[in-house]
């Protein structure tokens, strides 16, 4: 593919895109690249030695024009509900590499449907998801699973993952792109049972496939000693990792049960710490439903731009530990980063990286909205360990 661009990272005015744009500026080797957004004094504030390119994300010749003169474009503009659509169709139609930090499930499921067979026709891989959510899930089970083969010769029939230990926040594109969903979901029943599928993004999310209905309660991982609770973005990282099964061919077996939870420590105080959990939890759900506390809600979350600071993204931290079992083997796989927000600096290292595999990596994957374990696997996995993320078996 000869472009003039390697990759362009769109909305690099906004909280997470400033810091993709900060990410790959530190590449080694740097790519050939440059930034865009609606806003051109705005790009040239942000002070990149980097061409500047304008376009707003609803002006569909004008994304085109930047879809085809680049090889990837890795978008932060969200809600993508909203700025999305024009993207990824350009895209879709002109053979570019895309990815981004979706989490609207419905979304994606509108882009499956309308890009998929162009996506795969034109060789262009879109892959949504591309941060926090949820490539710890994605990438960590499907590494999870060649170490199960390697030391078993047999993939794991069911994987857990528990978010453990982590520190961050939030910042106002995550709070745009969560009350978007609840938004649609609210004004819309077939969304509602869209986003209770957990098979919602499988090509066919209608096949016959093992039950595996989202977590809706406190328990007791009985191999890790640990108390669980549901994990908010479960409802996002098990449809993104069951559709990476389906698009591989369903390696792991016709049977593979993929759960996510949260976890804390197996004391009096942990569970202490589940209990308030998942009354928070509860508390944001009642919420989401109605109007009036929506708003309030919103009112007083952080607004687009905003997000936590530079001292909070450098001393968070996450990990996550996923528990395999096939037959009588177990295996406990570990994924994490100790000098990173889940959201925003361990992110920035995903999107930034993901962009670069999709840009210079000699990738083999076929186009077509897919997933990041499926496009980019090993050469993923080998970037971010690089840039200091944790992918390895337990100790
Ligand atoms: N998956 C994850 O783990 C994860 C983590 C972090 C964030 N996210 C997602 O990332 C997205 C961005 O979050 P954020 O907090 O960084 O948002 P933000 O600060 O509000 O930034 C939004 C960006 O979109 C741009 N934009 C808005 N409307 C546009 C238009 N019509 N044309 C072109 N550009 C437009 C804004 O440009 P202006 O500067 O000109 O307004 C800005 O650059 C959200 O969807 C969020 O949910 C996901």
């Amino acid at each position: 593919m000869s472009r003039e661009f390697d990759l362009v990272v769109f909305g690099a005015t906004g909280f997470t895109g400033k810091l993709v744009a900060d990410y790959i500026a530190r590449a080694t080797p740097q790519p050939r690249w440059a930034i865009a957004g609606r806003n051109k004094d705005k790009l040239e504030a942000l002070g990149l030695r980097v061409p500047v390119l304008v376009a707003d994300a609803l002006d569909a010749p004008a994304i085109a024009a930047i879809a085809r003169r680049t090889k990837v474009i890795c978008t932060t503009a969200g809600p993508y509900a909203k700025y999305g659509n024009e993207i990824v169709a350009a895209c879709a139609e002109h053979g570019t590499h895309y990815c981004d930090l979706a989490g609207e499930v419905q979304w994606m499921r509108r882009m499956i449907d309308a890009h998929h067979e162009r996506a795969v026709a034109s060789g262009a891989r879109i892959v949504h998801t591309c941060g926090f959510d949820s490539i710890p899930s994605d990438l960590g089970t499907w590494a999870l699973q060649q170490e199960m083969i390697k030391a078993y010769g047999t993939p794991a029939t069911s994987v857990t993952a528990l978010f453990g230990e982590s520190s961050g926040a939030i910042s106002g594109g995550t709070v745009a792109s969560g009350m978007q969903t609840a938004l649609e979901a609210s004004a819309d029943r077939s969304i509602r049972k869209l986003l209770g599928n957990p098979y919602a993004l499988d090509p066919d999310p209608h096949a016959t496939r093992p039950s595996a209905p989202d977590e809706s309660s406190i328990g007791w991982n009985s191999q890790l000693k640990m108390f669980t609770v549901p994990f908010l973005m479960a409802g996002i990282n098990t449809r993104v990792v069951r559709r990476s099964h389906a698009l591989a061919g369903f390696p792991w077996g016709q049977d593979f049960v993929y759960r996510e939870v949260m976890s804390t420590p197996g004391s009096a105080r942990g569970l202490a710490m589940a209990t308030a959990i998942a009354g928070g939890l509860a508390g944001i759900a009642f919420a989401m439903k109605r109007p009036r506390l929506r708003e309030l809600l919103a009112k007083r979350a952080p607004q687009p731009g905003e997000g936590p600071s530079a001292e909070k993204r450098a001393n968070g931290h996450w990990k996550t530990r996923f528990v395999g079992v096939a037959g009588n083997h177990q295996l406990v796989y570990v994924a994490g980063d100790t000098h990173g927000d889940p959201g925003y600096g361990s992110t920035a290292k995903m999107l930034g990286e993901s962009a670069l595999s999709l840009a210079l990596d000699p990738l083999s994957a076929p186009g077509g909205v897919t997933t990041p374990s499926v496009a980019m696997g090993q050469f993923l996995l080998d970037r971010l360990r690089r840039a200091g993320l944790t992918f390895a078996v337990a100790g």
